[in-house]
């Protein structure tokens, strides 16, 4: 049986002066599952993240967050569905350095003026290996610490979903490596949803699928991803324009399922993929997942105010994915 979808976008489009970042993409991610969105530079990942994170509002179409269409609220009604629902984690930390690790852990649940859970915020430093460093501040931490603290800070808040913009990109191997594996345990034993665009093949080796973008459009989905598996579809990938070809089962307007998300673990681990709009599986079944660190964004940076609201870590999973497989989408590279 099928979770229902802890994000899902349908028909959503986005478009900037010119250039045209998500043309018509549907994806929905089952609660529980760790998703990976991958693609080249400009082909629209980071405002697909924004998009389904409520951090931007798209141009047109549908967005349900933990089952409320996103897309259609006006602030504060917006800001206060991304508290409840989501945490952040960003390749850039987006940690106040004035505030201990302690005060940026619970920096999100006191914005959202909800009393701080202290034992939980304890618990979750703990997983992180940062038990005892809690009143260190930011500056005095490594790279790959300081995203364990933003991993903690998005934990604290029990988000439903947690979306995650290149967590690894600003670390070294064993570093992303522990941030991944932190990733990967929120959703096997918190059950928590992750969305993570990432660069990598080796980063997107840990997520239960891997969905891909090019043009502003999702051309394929990858099941059980291997490092391995992953490069080569990327590959082909970066040399696709426009929609995604009908060879490998997409259809044209709309409604793919791509996932079969594998047999997952922790709960929401659901094998199939299908979506309401329905479907074709585009999903490739893969062997193993590993571990990996991911690249840099463009959108690292959100107002420091927002930071610990956007940009904390959090536990989630992936779903099904459906790929607005439209027409071509103007995309500067
Ligand atoms: N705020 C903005 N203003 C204007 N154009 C934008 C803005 N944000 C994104 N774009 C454009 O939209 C397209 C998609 O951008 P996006 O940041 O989503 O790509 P991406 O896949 O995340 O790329 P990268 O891998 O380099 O981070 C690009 O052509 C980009 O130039
Ligand atoms: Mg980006």
């Amino acid at each position: 049986m099928r979770n229902s979808p802890a994000v899902e976008l349908i028909d959503v489009t986005k478009s900037y002066p010119g250039v045209r970042a998500l043309a018509g993409v549907s994806a929905s991610f089952p609660a529980g599952t760790f998703t990976a969105v991958m693609g080249p530079s400009g082909s629209g990942k980071s405002t697909f993240l924004h998009c389904a994170a409520g951090l931007d509002r798209p141009d047109a179409g549908r967005v349900l967050l933990g089952g409320r269409d996103i897309a259609a609220l006006r602030e504060p009604r917006l800001t206060e569905a991304r508290r409840r629902v989501a945490g952040f984690v960003f390749q850039s930390y987006n940690l106040l350095d004035s505030l201990s690790v302690w005060h940026n852990v619970l920096l999100p649940q006191r914005l959202a003026g909800v009393r701080p859970d202290r034992s939980w915020a304890r618990e979750v430093l703990h997983r992180v290996g940062l038990s005892g460093r809690e009143d260190a501040r930011p500056a005095q931490l490594s790279g790959g610490q300081r995203q364990r603290v933003a991993l903690a800070r998005a934990l604290a808040g029990r988000p439903e979903v947690i979306f995650a913009d290149e967590p690894t990109g600003a670390l070294d191997l064993t570093a992303g490596h522990e941030v991944l594996g932190l990733l990967r345990e929120a959703v096997d034993d918190l059950g928590a949803t992750i969305v993570m665009v990432t660069h990598d093949p080796a980063a997107a080796a840990h997520a239960d699928r891997v969905v891909f973008l090019a043009d502003g459009h999702i051309v394929a989905e990858l099941a059980h991803p291997t490092a391995d598996s992953v490069a080569a579809r990327m590959t082909a990938v970066s040399t696709h324009r426009g929609p995604a070809p009908s060879a490998s089962g997409a259809t044209r307007h709309g409604s793919v399922p791509l996932a079969a998300a594998g047999g997952r673990r922790g709960p929401g681990s659901s094998g199939s993929g299908a979506t309401r709009h329905g479907s074709v599986p585009l999903a490739e079944a893969g062997g193993r997942r590993g571990p990996g660190s991911s690249a840099a964004t463009r959108h690292g940076s959100v107002p420091l105010a927002e930071a610990g609201d956007r940009h904390g870590p959090g536990a989630p999973a992936s779903g099904g994915v459906r790929g607005g497989m439209t027409g071509a989408a103007e995309v500067d590279a």
